[in-house]
């Protein structure tokens, strides 16, 4: 298995989700209604499959080994870089999860952050993967040697059968199509 090869597709899922995250926002802003269903689904799409699966693989099995291997300028890009914007994905998260109570207990208001951090959530994510696909990617792919990868695709490799047998990918590939038909 290619491990980056693997977190490069689920890019493209994560970024499917991202776009239905601000159509549901938008449609919220529309109509004045928030389908409280529906944003939970997506709050824990980002945190089991965006977060945990994907962002899982990166920080225990590549990352950790850029820091390790990769030199001054590895450390820097993902200490100060990746990391911190996992982090404030997170937070983010957090922020929306709040909001969604607080709207449901009939604070009006509160819409106005649903949408900010929904949509920032985007903005971030949108700036983050095209670095990790443009630069932080190939940059392990230059900086660490063969065995290296190779223990790294090995790893990623027994994190996947592990969640195969969740049914972790397909569970969220089809929550991103039924979203995708809903909202977009
Ligand atoms: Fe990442
Ligand atoms: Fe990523």
């Amino acid at each position: 298995m290619n491990g980056i090869a693997l977190m490069v597709e689920e890019h493209v899922l994560i970024k499917r989700m991202l776009t239905v995250l601000r159509k549901a926002s938008y449609k919220a802003i529309l109509t004045s209604e928030v389908n409280y269903d529906d944003f939970a689904e997506m709050i824990d799409f980002v945190r089991s499959y965006a977060d945990h699966h994907h962002h899982g693989k990166e920080e225990h099995f590549l990352f950790s080994e850029m820091v390790k291997h990769g030199g001054p300028a590895a450390e820097k890009l993902v200490n100060h870089g990746m990391m911190v914007e996992h982090d404030l994905g997170r937070l983010h998260m957090a922020e929306l999860e709040k909001a969604l109570l607080l709207h449901r207990e009939g604070n009006a208001e509160s819409v106005v952050d649903i949408v900010a951090n929904a949509v920032s959530y985007t903005h971030l994510l949108h700036r983050h993967i095209d670095k990790e696909d443009q630069v932080v990617y190939p940059f392990a792919e230059r900086a660490l040697d063969k065995g290296l990868i190779e223990s790294i695709n090995t790893s990623c490799e027994a994190f996947e059968k592990e969640q195969e047998i969740k049914g972790v990918a397909q569970k969220y590939m089809a929550m991103v199509e039924k979203f995708e038909s809903k909202y977009i």
